[in-house]
């Protein structure tokens, strides 16, 4: 039910804080040990390689994914687009274990490749909203998103309880093998202060609709730039706006457009920069200053700590691992406002349906 929302795609993006209390309480216990079948600990850590593979909003949130279970659980980790894989399996390593992320847990191509993984005898863990869904049934393992229903076509909650799943598993898979980092990092603590984060994001959404009726609501095409995990959230940023709003958008490596897709900037392109690692924000902020002198209205999406007076849009400081969890709020309000003020079936954008059981 939609209750006082206008539409389910606002609904769910206000339900963020509410999912990942929801997910420290699920997976974790008051004295910070952890919640996560010990007998799917021990199958990945027999693993000597993850590959995670899905589609659309799912594999980016894989691609944060991929930071998580390498920093923390120090297994190196694929991150594969199920269509591809499908038809295109990489050299294997001895030992892979197998991670599927899915909303759903009904799209045909991932399902696809879990037919594949079974059918050769490798382990495989569902990460999923849906409790026996397709995916869930077949893989040996299932863990749940705790997200409540997503209606909306565009997903959003369940790309953050996603990431928050991979943190908390990451977690668990690093203590259990003894990692000082995986030690260090407080999961509740922190996915507690992403909840906060987000709440403060969603309060002020107006600010954002600003921005997007400025910028937004007339442009043609659009960029979303970024560097590290700040390019995983671009990448997820550029598709959410283009699905709803039809703006022709894309996500771009900051170091990567002089390499020639700058030729597209002109007077007036939105470039949104997303910055919220210390570490290339120097990088980014020089990526900004060349598109701006090439007329592009650049819009910056800041952490806290990194950010100037001029910046329209900026984050709470959270965990530098779990950023990609508060940056995508703005993001998510400005597809969404954008797609209501050009108009559109927010909720149902053309073309598209809500899970894909078509390969
Ligand atoms: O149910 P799934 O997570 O497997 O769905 C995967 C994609 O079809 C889905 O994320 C799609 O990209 C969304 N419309 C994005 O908002």
């Amino acid at each position: 039910e939609k209750g006082a929302y206008e539409h389910f795609m606002l609904k769910e993006i206000d339900e963020q804080p509410a999912v990942m209390h929801k997910l420290v309480q699920e997976y974790t216990n008051e004295d910070g040990s952890m919640k996560i079948d010990q007998d799917l600990i021990n199958a990945i850590e027999d693993a000597d390689r993850l590959y995670i593979v899905a589609a659309g909003t799912s594999y980016h949130a894989g691609l944060v994914g991929h930071e998580l279970f390498e920093k923390f659980a120090k297994i190196p980790t694929e991150v594969h687009v199920a269509s591809e894989f499908a038809y295109n399996q990489p050299l294997l390593s001895k030992k892979p274990f197998f991670i599927f992320l899915t909303q759903s847990g009904e799209t045909a191509d991932s399902h696809q490749v879990l037919t594949q993984v079974n059918e050769a005898g490798y382990p495989s863990l569902t990460i999923t909203n849906v409790a026996n869904s397709t995916l869930s049934r077949e893989a040996t393992y299932t863990l749940l998103l705790y997200a409540g229903p997503e209606i909306a076509v565009a997903s959003t909650k369940a790309y953050t309880a996603q990431i928050a799943v991979e943190a908390l598993l990451a977690k668990a898979l690093g203590v259990d093998m003894g990692y000082q980092e995986a030690k260090d990092f407080d999961v509740r603590k922190e996915l507690s202060i992403v909840a906060n984060g987000m709440q403060e994001l969603v309060d002020e959404k107006h600010d954002i609709e600003k921005l997007a009726q400025k910028y937004l609501a007339k442009a043609r095409n659009a960029f979303y730039i970024g560097r590290a995990i700040d390019y995983d959230t671009a990448i997820e940023a550029a598709l959410k706006l283009k699905e709803v709003s039809y703006i022709q958008t894309e996500g771009f490596a900051a170091g990567e457009l002089k390499h020639g897709t700058i030729a597209l900037i002109e007077e007036g392109t939105p470039v949104i920069s997303i910055i919220t690692d210390h570490t290339i924000a120097s990088h980014t902020r020089s990526n900004e200053e060349e598109v701006v002198a090439r007329g592009a209205n650049v819009i910056s999406i800041v952490s806290k700590d990194l950010a100037k007076d001029t910046d329209q849009i900026v984050l709470p400081t959270v965990h530098p691992l779990l950023t990609s969890l508060v940056a995508i709020i703005p993001a998510q309000l400005l597809a969404y406002y954008a797609s209501e003020q050009r108009g559109y079936d927010v909720d149902k954008p053309r073309n598209l349906a809500k899970s894909v059981t078509v390969e």
